[in-house]
């Protein structure tokens, strides 16, 4: 039996799917270099986008199973490599143009901006961001989308003070019923949101059952009649990356926000921010720092949570730190009245979440990622790059005071 030649090593390689970036190894450009020698001995040279890839097993596996049952092939080799920074770069331009082309048909309209707003970790004020930058946006006319993509631990619905049961219409000129957003006008513009929490009406629920989290969000995203948005505001659940996934494949256009607190351990930061970067290729447009210093009734500032989280994470990611919301009892208040305190104009978190939506709205352009896949401004490949610098010098530039 012959050695196979070159184009068919590679054509068997090329049925290896890297399961992160959705795409087979050999598109994605991760196999520089094939040997085949007479005697039908294989060296393959993989270039993972980071030295210490937790899919590299899976990666092995596959390629040594599929070149190795070949015809021919008397024994398989691999070689790791390691992406330059412009590689990688390279890498998630394509794997970010494959999802594109294969996203499925979703309801949000083609012109709405998607924001995800995510954390490293839980408990940091994701849904209460949601919540007030979407009010926020909507009383400055805009039509707003709340999607609460916390299927099993939902609070958009307490939050904004909405206990309606969603309902499905059928539209003119199809018998398929679409789930109907619940609608809350603010000022001249308008809220469309949709939760699990809305979801106790038997039938509707009927449709969820045992569904997956990524379908569960994947079905918010195909079977409900969202309108002509300006923007649609995603609340991530905390400590999960499959919904990420799921979003980067549904709708990769999505940016994230970060949330994170002022004081955080730069180990965990980091590391965090790098798990998030490494299970989705979403662009990052920007961090929110949430719980700033709390400033007493006799106008004393405390630092309860110490100082400099937000800005040493926007470092770290290379994205702008767009808001430090202070810490203040009418947020959490506000939240169990299902009253936005970005309502209330008393307030200095509300003036913070106001002021972060014109920021958003006037100054903050897509980064250009988004725009053009050639770019890679804000894209989590230089959030990756950085992060691993950030690893490892840890500890030094990042620990934040007290
Ligand atoms: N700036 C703030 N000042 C005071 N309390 C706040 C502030 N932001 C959020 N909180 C309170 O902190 C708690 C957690 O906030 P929230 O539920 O928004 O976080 P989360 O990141 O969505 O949490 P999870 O990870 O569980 O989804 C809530 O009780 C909320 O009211
Ligand atoms: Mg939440």
């Amino acid at each position: 039996m012959p050695a196979p030649s070159h184009d068919e090593v590679m054509g068997v390689l090329g049925g290896v799917i890297d399961p992160e970036l959705g795409s087979d190894i050999v598109s994605l450009g991760m196999v520089p270099k094939v040997v085949v020698s007479d005697d039908g001995d294989v060296e393959v040279t993989v270039k993972l986008t980071i030295g210490g890839c937790p899919l590299r097993a899976d990666i092995k596996r596959e390629v040594e199973q599929r070149v190795g049952v070949h015809p021919g092939v008397r024994n398989v080799s691999i070689t790791w490599g390691e992406m330059t920074a412009d590689e990688r770069s390279e890498v998630m331009t394509k794997a970010r143009w494959n999802a594109r082309q294969q996203a499925p048909d979703t309801e949000v309209p083609a012109r709405t901006r998607i924001l995800a707003i995510a954390s490293g970790k839980g408990g940091v004020g994701k849904s209460s961001v949601t919540v007030n930058l979407a009010t926020a946006l909507a009383a400055q006319g805009f039509r707003v989308g709340v999607l609460d993509a916390d299927i099993w631990g939902f609070s958009v619905p307490r939050l904004l003070g909405i206990g309606d049961n969603l309902r499905a219409e059928k539209s003119e000129g199809s018998d398929r019923a679409k789930i109907l957003p619940n609608k809350r006008h603010v000022g001249d513009g308008v809220l469309e949101v949709v939760s699990t929490g809305f979801m106790i009406d038997e039938e509707t629920a009927l449709m969820w059952r045992g569904l997956m989290l990524t379908k569960a969000v994947e079905q918010f995203l195909t079977d409900v009649q969202w309108g002509d948005l300006d923007y649609l505001l995603i609340d991530m659940p905390p400590g999960t990356g499959d919904v990420q996934m799921g979003l980067a494949r549904l709708l990769p256009r999505t940016e994230m926000l970060v949330v994170t607190t002022p004081a955080l351990a730069a180990q965990k930061v980091a590391q965090r921010a790098a798990d998030m970067a490494r299970r989705s290729f979403l662009p990052v447009l920007g961090v929110v720092e949430n719980m700033t210093a709390f400033t007493c009734d006799h106008g004393e500032s405390y630092e309860l949570f110490g100082r400099g989280g937000g800005q040493a994470l926007a470092d770290t990611i290379g994205a702008p730190l767009l808001a430090q919301i202070p810490m203040e009892p009418a947020i959490v208040a506000g939240g169990d009245a299902g009253r936005p305190i970005a309502l209330d104009h008393e307030s200095a978190a509300g003036a913070a979440f106001r002021t972060l939506a014109k920021t958003l709205a006037e100054d903050v352009a897509p980064p250009r990622a988004v725009l053009d896949d050639a770019a890679m401004a804000g894209c989590s490949a230089r959030m990756l790059e950085s992060v691993e610098i950030a690893l490892g010098r840890a500890g030094s530039a990042l620990t934040a005071p007290g």
